[in-house]
């Protein structure tokens, strides 16, 4: 394999080493450097779209402001500025933007308190003053869940629609999405809550979609377990050789698949323990 070009950038005047092409927030998560994030996730497709992780950067003697999730490092001698006073200005800006927006989420107003940010009036349009969804809506529509589902999932349960003060995420016809497989991953990677999961009486709800589902017990120990018979067939059928290669003396795909994570520590081990080859 090709080793990666190393370069040096300066993030606040502190020399730092990245490989090119690293992601400049990787990096500055990685250099312990405190930088704000709303859509951004390790495992999804960067979008840019909450601008929470802007940054200043000097290359070439021009300064401008970038989003850092978005940003590859290509320069050798980039400045990196995290709290200059456009950076503070930008992020003051869109905290505010964000409370007027959804004032009931606990993310947002934790991020206000964190950056010494207080919603003002002048933000909060009349639509968002008379609307109680408002109150209820977490959603800031950084639409991590809708890259989850469709980039990296490839399922397209859900997506944007409508536009302008109604633009919101929702399934095909806002009926319960047929393609949705109970996986939770929009809850999991959410940053506000608006996507959740409740699971009640061995029935898993995704809301705010609408899908609901039986959730299975496990194939051992019989207790019920959080997958679905949807994820379990997702699940076999993209990972049928890596669920092989952990599979040891168990030969089928779907047994193995239903044990729950307890269950499938504990077989994991035993075949460890078991394999003569591995030691
Ligand atoms: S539901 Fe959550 S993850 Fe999806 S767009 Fe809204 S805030 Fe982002
Ligand atoms: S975290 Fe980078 S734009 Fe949202």
């Amino acid at each position: 394999m090709q080793n990666k070009t190393t370069l040096s950038i300066y993030v606040d005047g502190k020399k730092i080493s990245a490989a090119k092409d690293d992601n400049l927030l990787d990096i500055l998560n990685k250099n312990d450097f405190k930088i704000p994030t709303l859509c951004y996730h390790k495992g999804v497709p960067s979008y840019g779209a909450c601008r929470l992780c802007s940054v200043e950067i000097k290359e070439k003697e021009k300064t401008k402001i970038i989003t850092s999730c978005t940003y590859p490092i290509r320069t050798d001698g980039l400045e990196v500025f995290t709290n200059s006073s456009e950076v503070l200005e930008i992020r003051e800006m869109i905290i505010k933007l964000l409370l007027a927006k959804t004032p009931s989420s606990e993310k947002i107003k934790e991020l206000a308190k964190t950056y010494g940010v207080e919603s003002e009036d002048r933000f909060v349009t009349d639509e968002d003053k008379d609307k109680k969804r408002n109150k209820e809506n977490l959603c800031i529509l950084c639409g991590l869940c809708v890259r989850t589902c469709n980039d990296v999932l490839n399922k397209g349960a859900i997506s944007f629609v409508n536009r302008g003060i109604d633009r919101k995420v929702a399934p095909p016809f806002e009926e319960p999405p047929k393609e949705c497989i109970g996986c939770e991953a929009c809850s999991v990677v959410c940053p506000t809550g608006q996507a959740k999961t409740k699971i009640q009486d061995s029935r898993k709800y995704i809301d705010p979609w609408g899908a609901e589902f039986d959730v299975i017990k496990c194939g051992n120990c019989e207790n019920l377990y959080f997958f679905t018979d949807q994820t379990i067939n997702e699940v076999n059928y993209k990972t049928k050789s890596e669920s092989e290669l952990n599979l040891g003396s168990v030969n089928e795909d779907s047994e193995y698949a239903r044990y729950c994570p307890k269950c499938k520590r504990k077989l994991n081990i035993k075949n460890f323990k078991d394999s003569k080859t591995l030691i």
